[in-house]
């Protein structure tokens, strides 16, 4: 299909929420990829930081294929190994002291934030529960994520947003200072946003 066939189809078919390039992507190698055109490009974004490997990886795509020829999803209400083994290898690689694993970047963030407050609540009882972000930070796109994200134009519409948050300015001390206070468990930043 051609770019303007795809468009139409995404148009018909997909709830139009996401602002997007005029471009559609047909394959990649390595850190290349080539539109529908046949158009080659040079992928800065890695998906967004997430492609760490590189496209059609071999070795991801042949682990990948022999799972899903083994066993595709299975809820968290069961043990799997490569689960287990995973958490076991990016524990000593991050210094972190557990795994977490979620579906995707909002979700990670949701987790961190019911962290602090969980152990915020825990260990010095209720009203401590804000969290502070950068001005011009990008969260994700659920409630909670949207209001933790330092840009106003993402409060809107879809009110009431969860609250706890404030927002400092990034390589400011002076506006960290200002934002802190007795009711903050967490600072929350994400380095690699250009947002
Ligand atoms: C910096 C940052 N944080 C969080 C997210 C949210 O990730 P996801 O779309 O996987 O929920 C994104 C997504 O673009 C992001 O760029």
């Amino acid at each position: 299909m051609n770019f303007q066939d795809i468009k139409a189809l995404d148009e018909s078919y997909v709830l139009q929420t996401y602002g997007r390039n005029q471009v559609a992507i047909d394959h990649g190698k390595g850190a290349s990829l080539w539109d529908t055109e046949g158009k080659q490009y040079i992928d800065f974004t890695s998906g967004i930081g997430v492609c760490s490997l590189g496209y059609a990886n071999e070795d991801w795509a042949k682990a990948i294929y022999d799972q899903a020829m083994k066993v595709g999803h299975i809820s968290n209400l069961f043990y799997t190994e490569p689960y287990a083994r995973l958490a076991s290898r990016l524990v000593p690689a991050s210094g972190m002291a557990a795994a977490f694993f979620g579906n995707s970047g909002a979700e990670a963030n949701e987790g961190m934030i019911k962290t602090a407050r969980k152990y915020s609540y825990e260990k010095y009882g209720e009203g401590r529960a804000t969290i502070i972000t950068l001005k011009n930070s990008f969260h994700g796109r659920t409630i909670t994520t949207l209001k933790a994200t330092g840009q106003d134009h993402f409060h809107e519409f879809f009110f009431p947003f969860t609250e706890g948050f404030r927002y400092a300015e990034a390589n400011n001390m002076d506006s960290l200072m200002e934002a802190a206070g007795d009711d903050v468990c967490g600072v929350m930043m994400e380095l690699s946003s250009d947002r």
